[in-house]
């Protein structure tokens, strides 16, 4: 097999859907497949849950059903994304390995009856994924309709966590790994501290529930052992598959809202082809910005090359407590957000609305109430528009400002125990991104590690673990003449969650020229006044500017007369400081001031729909794109001339998006 990596092929921007014909009978696969091509789909999902049906009794194969329906998708000229179907181990498998269940923090079990009821250590149920990954990829790896391999299905979603004994000793292992011996473990740890220092690897266990506070160390490290866990299933499939199989793999990643169970930086790399899963989260305060900094975020994962939109939904979902419908032309919008920043392809969870199951009152394209449904026809509107905008795919999204982002970050703001429990880590990237997006700003989210040297601006929200060398990289930039805001919180502990003594910011604090002696959290409801008139919540910090300008002091709360915002000449560069959570209006003027100090612009002049519009430039060879996605109750004024890719139409100069509308122009390059 190919020794150079796979890409992903497809003519345009590939259409599509999750299908699982099992629930269906083959006269339904042919209306299936009929209606499919009436919508414009030409790439389908399938044998996502498929191995109780394949492998119904113990090395008892049963491939014609699937054999079937891949060679009617075949002839409808659909291509197949398909999946290896382990992402849910079959019943007889658990009652011969009761092991293979996973382990919850209190030593419980949870059984099967549900789905990915399997530990990621597992022994026993990785060799009886592989052999079924196996027999899939020596029968179809060479069939002319399959696209993408799509390993098991969203790893992690519920698994990402065990910790039952085969966890407990591969844990032990991994961590023999990374520290060759045990005191550099109890020095990473801190285990002098409350009596827990370890004489023998055998007495490490995952970190169950233990009566009081766990050790933060411990949960670090369990945290990124768990994802290299999982990992390492992906690419214990993948190898299988490319011994029978020169198309791209992939796996559909979770970059959506709440969860944070994977390392997704450390993930790219194994990955042919990026792909992600996103939901609108209704119990965010703004769940569109989150859809857009969600696509931005996969943009950074795939290092700027074109990515896959594996699933969304057509409406509700079924697993929020309130699962609200979207309303018309929002489905539209939702994939078009994706497509301006980065997405190849459009792709649903799922094609035919359930009838039974758990999943049963989840929106699809084909909804329970059949054709003769507005969401159906938008459906087959959107197949449409998916089709003009062929020649977008391919290239590559614009951007003059990074928000660093990181897992690490993530977990180590979470522990159990911190400054304040309101301070939650995606808070604080939403806030900077959203206060981004309302100034109508592409923005690429980057690794702590990532060159910065193509970027105006660099945002560092609660960057509260860092790495030295990282955060070094960051202020040598802003010495040579970049500009960053970072915000409070960031630089205060290392990679081993060891707190940088000498005043928090660490790594930041010479380039910030602030020192910080305390933070100073407030209680929820508290409104924190600065001397500029602007509001902000959450967190203050008493501190001293060394050689910063202060430019807003806090006049009241637990940090009064401190500096809030400061901006550092650091070299060549200005480095500003932001010690609390301003009001959005006031996060969103602050950076304005920053991202016009540094010279960024939003993609297209633009007028109305301030904070509800988004325009991404996308560039290709001949032509770039500029997508505007009103998402206001009122028209916006853009400043663009070229054609309009959706109504046909010649536009020059000023004109209007009217409201709800997405529009794409392609501009000539010169
Ligand atoms: C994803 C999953 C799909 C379906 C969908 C519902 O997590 O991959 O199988 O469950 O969510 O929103």
């Amino acid at each position: 097999m190919s020794a150079v990596q796979p890409r992903f092929q497809h003519t345009g921007i590939a259409f599509g859907c999750d299908y699982n014909p099992e629930q269906w009978s083959p006269e339904v696969w042919d209306e299936d497949i009929r209606l499919m091509s009436e919508a414009g789909v030409d790439l389908v999902a399938i044998n996502i849950f498929g191995w109780s049906h394949l492998e119904p009794r113990a090395g008892e194969f049963e491939f014609g059903a699937l054999a079937d329906i891949i060679e009617r998708l075949h002839r409808a000229g659909i291509r197949i994304n398909l999946g290896t179907g382990t992402a849910s181990a079959p019943a007889w498998l658990v009652r011969r390995h009761p092991e293979i269940l996973p382990m919850a923090e209190d030593g419980t079990r949870r059984y099967q009856g549900g789905r990915q009821a399997w530990c990621p250590s597992s022994p026993e149920f990785r060799s009886a994924a592989l052999r079924l990954v196996r027999e899939v990829a020596e029968r179809f790896g060479d069939h002319p309709a399959l696209a993408l391999w799509h390993v098991s299905n969203e790893l992690g979603c519920h698994n990402a966590l065990c910790f039952c004994p085969n966890s407990d000793a591969a844990f032990r292992y991994w961590l023999r790994r990374r520290y060759g011996n045990i005191g550099a473990l109890n020095a990473a740890w801190g285990t002098a501290f409350w009596s827990q220092t370890y004489q023998e690897w055998s007495e490490i266990d995952t970190p169950r529930l233990t009566v009081s506070t766990r050790n933060p160390g411990q949960m670090l490290d369990f945290r990124r052992f768990s994802s290299d866990e999982l990992l390492a299933h992906y690419r214990s499939e993948a190898e299988v598959i490319r011994s029978y199989s020169d198309a791209p793999i992939t796996t559909n990643f979770m970059l959506t809202s709440h969860i944070d169970g994977l390392d997704y930086w450390s993930w790219a790399d194994d990955m042919d082809v990026i792909a992600n899963d996103h939901y609108l989260d209704h119990r965010l305060s703004d769940p569109t910005v989150e859809l857009a900094f969600a696509a931005d975020l996969t943009r950074g994962i795939s290092g700027n090359e074109p990515w896959l939109l594996m699933e969304h939904s057509v409406g509700a979902v079924n697993w929020q407590p309130i699962n609200l419908a979207k309303a018309a032309g929002q489905m539209t919008r939702n994939s078009l957000t994706h497509v301006a920043r980065g997405a190849d392809a459009v792709c649903f969870f799922q094609w035919r609305a359930s009838v039974q199951g758990s999943e049963k009152y989840h929106s699809a394209m084909l909804p329970h109430a059949g054709t003769n449904a507005a969401s159906w026809r938008e459906v087959c509107e959107l197949g449409e528009i998916v089709g003009s905008l062929s020649e977008v795919a391919g290239t590559r999204v614009e951007s003059e400002v990074a928000l660093v982002f990181s897992w690490e970050a993530w977990w180590a703001t979470e522990e159990e125990s911190r400054p304040s429990h309101a301070l939650g880590y995606l808070d604080q990237v939403h806030a900077a991104y959203g206060a981004l997006y309302a100034l109508g700003l592409t923005v690429d989210v980057v690794a702590p590690d990532a060159d910065f040297t193509r970027y105006k601006l660099v945002v560092a929200p609660g960057l509260h673990l860092v790495r030295e060398q990282h955060a070094r990289s960051l202020t040598d930039w802003v010495f040579a003449g970049g500009t960053a805001l970072i915000t409070f919180y960031s630089g205060t502990v290392d990679e081993d969650d060891r707190v940088w003594a000498g005043g928090y910011g660490g790594p930041f604090r010479e380039a910030l020229g602030v020192h910080v002696e305390e933070f100073a959290p407030v209680a929820a409801g508290t409104v924190l006044r600065l001397s500029t008139g602007a509001t902000a919540r959450l967190w203050s910090e008493r501190s001293t500017a060394t050689t910063a300008r202060v430019e807003a002091t806090f006049i009241d709360g637990p940090a009064r007369d401190a500096p809030a915002i400061t901006s550092n000449a650091w070299g060549a560069g200005q480095a500003w400081y932001l010690s609390t959570l301003l009001d959005h209006s006031d996060y969103t003027d602050l950076l304005a001031t920053v991202s016009g100090a540094a010279g960024v612009h939003s993609a297209v002049p633009f007028r109305g729909g301030e904070g509800q519009l988004e325009l991404v430039r996308r560039r290709g060879e001949a032509h770039s794109y500029v997508f505007i996605i009103n998402h206001a109750d009122a028209a916006a004024t853009v400043e663009v001339s070229g054609l309009e890719m959706i109504t046909g139409v010649n536009v020059q100069n000023q004109w209007q998006v009217p409201a709800g509308a997405v529009r794409v122009v392609r501009e000539a390059l010169a």
